[in-house]
């Protein structure tokens, strides 16, 4: 039987729902959760999943870190309006505007697997892997492989602690990340020519490296689930799309990971997926980007600019497609 698959970043600009819109739309709320005051950044709506009962907009708690100054965006910020309404997240749907499904996303108790190879596998809840880390804010510039980009003020750790945490074997050499995939919750998975579940993957050395982050927080508040909530990757030098969102699995492996958007079409998204002007993607250039939430287009920089804290790691990597 001839499926066709519909490409991934094949979205007309028409489903885009006018970010005027969204902002018109959007209201705080306040609620109480543990011994926290919690702020809701949505306002409440008719959110239907799968025209069902409405779903409550999940609410998110204040929460702050010490911006580390050392990563500067050296752009101003996208506002949180826009960083916040803007997002893929195909779990929920192939339009930019997924914020409303993704309310549907349960959250607590929410669980990440450490598996694969490591000194013993185990699981640890959401707020154990917290009280153990150490949060800072960290301000990185977003790129996406769809030539759009955003600033945003990230909060979260290291995946570096986190890998200490696993304690790997010496043997593992590339980190699989795997993200959640219920149906129940999530209508994108109805969609059978999507290689659910969506995983990424990083090699020892680039989870080592200082920029990977594990975030739990943007703008002073928890995740939002269209942001990839609770707990989603962050490395700046490579295509958005590596950036794993809702994390229930890391696990520990000496084969390179297989990919979701290399598993739907090798030949426009690789494993590394490293951001360069000069590589363009096969149906588009990749030497500019819009700077969402302003009119701007600026050009695009090798590594995404963090080429002084990455660009050793592929030295001998000469034979690979480092840039798709
Ligand atoms: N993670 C999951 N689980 N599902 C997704 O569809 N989309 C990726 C990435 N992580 C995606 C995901 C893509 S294509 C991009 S560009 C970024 O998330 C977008 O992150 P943002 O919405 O926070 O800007």
């Amino acid at each position: 039987m001839f499926i066709r698959r519909r490409r991934g970043w094949e979205i007309p600009e028409r489903e885009v729902t006018p970010e005027s819109a969204m902002l018109g739309r959007r209201a705080m709320l306040g609620a109480t959760a543990a011994a926290l005051t919690v702020t809701a950044s949505r306002s409440a709506g008719a959110w239907e999943l799968f025209g069902g009962a409405p779903v409550k907009p999940v609410a998110l708690l204040p929460l702050s870190a010490p911006r580390n100054a050392k990563y500067d965006a050296g752009r101003p910020l996208t506002p949180d309006s826009e960083a916040t309404s803007y997002n893929n997240f195909y779990e929920f749907g192939e339009s930019k505007s997924v914020a409303d499904a993704a309310q549907a996303l349960k959250l607590a108790p929410w669980t990440i697997e450490l598996a694969g190879m490591v000194k013993s596998p185990r699981t640890i809840g959401y707020d154990d892997l917290l009280k153990r880390m150490s949060l800072e804010e960290r301000v990185y510039r977003h790129r996406c492989v769809e030539a759009w980009a955003m600033t945003v003020p990230w909060i979260g750790f290291p995946l570096a602690d986190l890998v200490k945490l696993a304690e790997p074997l010496g043997s593992a050499t590339y980190v699989k990340f795997t993200t959640l995939a219920d149906p129940k919750q999530m209508p994108g998975l109805h969609k059978p020519w999507y290689p659910w579940p969506y995983t990424e993957g990083l090699t020892m050395q680039e989870a080592m490296n200082e920029l990977a982050f594990l975030s739990v927080g943007l703008y002073g508040k928890t995740l939002p689930p269209q942001n990839g909530a609770p707990i989603r990757l962050n490395v700046p030098w490579k295509y958005g799309f590596k950036s794993a969102k809702s994390i229930v699995r890391v696990e520990f492996t000496d084969q390179q990971p297989m990919t979701f958007w290399e598993g739907l079409q090798a030949s426009e998204y690789g494993f590394w997926a490293n951001v360069n002007p000069a590589v363009p993607h096969p149906r588009w250039s990749q030497a500019e980007e819009r700077l969402i939430g302003t009119d701007k287009v600026v050009p695009t920089e090798i590594w995404n600019g963090y080429g002084a804290f990455v660009a050793a790691m592929y030295s001998d990597k000469t034979k690979e497609r480092l840039f798709a």
